[in-house]
């Protein structure tokens, strides 16, 4: 079950924002809408479902709605209509004591400003949460460090914000965000005040935190890339409307649009693409055969070289036809011509770091996985091709 569901979630603001429910009904754009009735369209009916442990990233350009509807997941901002269900249980039905349990103990948030409080410590900002939920001062401490630890921030606890770069900040809001041990963390452009090294420090410890802790993360970004680094799902958003939800590999490749086209047009693809996409199939010979059968594949096949692998698709090395054709002459067996060095690469590396590797090689690049089971591989043509643009998959239905 998804731990949190939106259903036509919808929030108008302005004065009577009820009065722009038919009319989002009849398909009214939130312009319209604003020029007809003067009322803003926040959030229009939006439909997710959110799976526990997931990263779910909420993108879109400015004003697009993604810290409205962020907000309405805790009704820091009171939806107008629709649904939001936390493990199936009505967040807009709690009472005003449920929704305060709800928000103390199962969510945390984060967000852009970080928000802490120059005259307290590190720590005494990290606690300030806790020390609202009324919970004693030993508890709390004990809670704030180990989040405090966690964030790699152990050492500073009672240093104040100013004397923190902005990084160290922002690794104290996520503190904070996190001393209460929640189901969910909501970030709003939590790193998007970083300089991009930082940033990306920061979206690889938010990967590490979340493979350590499984907490389910609803983190907003206006930056493609950050969103397809670290998102399980992303949700695009345009006026209010999300245009399509997918996993990094559906956005990119079967944009559900025109807009989302054109929203991942400028993606940087070598920094995106991995092996796994560009590879094709592998032409491979058991080993127990002979160099007779082997010279045979690599015609039929038009192929100069086989992967030669065990009855398990272990890889175990490269057959050339040249070696084929020498062991032929000489009486030798397959085993005995192996080409050991063939150059492989995991299915999650980069097409830039595969071509660095490519260079000097020959031989296409063997995609194997952890167990050495070789999936695929990787020709040089194909990583340029990605690497110019051109990728080799269809470039998605446009609407
Ligand atoms: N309190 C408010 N009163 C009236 N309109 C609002 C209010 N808050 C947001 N809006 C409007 O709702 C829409 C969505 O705003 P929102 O802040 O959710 O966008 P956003 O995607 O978070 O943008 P940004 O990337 O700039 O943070 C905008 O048109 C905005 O003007
Ligand atoms: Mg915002």
């Amino acid at each position: 079950m998804a731990i949190i569901e939106a259903k036509r979630l919808t929030k108008i603001f302005g004065p009577d924002p009820k009065k722009a429910i038919p009319l989002l009904d009849k398909g009214w754009s939130k312009e319209k809408i604003h020029a007809e009735t003067k009322l803003t369209v926040g959030v229009n009916q939006a439909e997710f479902a959110i799976e526990a442990g997931q990263i779910f990233v909420i993108m879109g350009l400015s004003g697009s709605g993604k810290s409205t509807l962020v907000r309405l997941i805790n009704r820091l901002i009171e939806p107008t209509s629709g649904q939001i269900l936390f493990n199936g249980t009505d967040v807009l039905r709690m009472n005003p004591e449920q929704l305060r349990q709800f928000r103390r103990k199962n969510v945390g948030m984060v967000f852009q400003k970080f928000a802490l409080f120059p005259h307290r410590t590190v720590i005494q900002n990290i606690e300030y949460g806790l020390e609202v939920q009324g919970i004693d001062k030993k508890k709390r401490r004990d809670m704030a460090m180990q989040s405090l630890e966690l964030v790699g921030l152990s050492g500073w606890e009672n240093s104040y914000p100013e004397q923190l770069s902005g990084g160290m900040q922002q690794r104290v809001g996520l503190a904070r965000g996190l001393a209460n041990d929640p189901d969910v963390l909501l970030m709003d452009e939590a790193f998007s005040a970083l300089d991009p090294l930082i940033r990306k420090d920061m979206q690889d410890e938010l990967l590490v935190l979340q493979s350590k802790m499984k907490k389910t993360i609803v983190f907003i970004t206006h930056d493609l890339n950050e969103a397809l680094r670290i998102g399980d799902q992303i949700a695009l958003m345009r006026d209010g409307s999300i245009v399509q939800i997918g996993t990094p590999d559906e956005i990119l490749m079967q944009p559900a649009n025109k807009y989302v086209e054109r929203f991942v047009e400028d993606v940087d693809l070598s920094k995106v693409l991995t092996a796994s996409h560009v590879m094709e199939k592998a032409e491979t010979i058991t080993i127990e055969r002979g160099p007779r059968v082997a010279l045979q594949f690599m015609r039929d096949r038009g192929v100069s070289s086989l992967y030669a692998v065990d009855k398990a698709m272990n890889l175990l090395g490269v057959i050339t036809a040249e070696d084929a054709s020498r062991a032929l002459k000489e009486g030798l067996s397959l085993q005995e011509v192996l080409l050991q060095e063939a150059p492989i690469a995991s299915p999650e590396a980069l097409i830039n770091e595969l071509f660095e590797g490519m260079g000097s090689s020959k031989l296409p690049v063997a995609v194997v996985d952890g167990g050495n089971r070789l999936l695929g591989v990787v020709l040089k043509g194909a990583v340029l091709a990605a690497l110019a643009g051109n990728t080799v998959f269809g470039a998605g239905d446009s609407a």
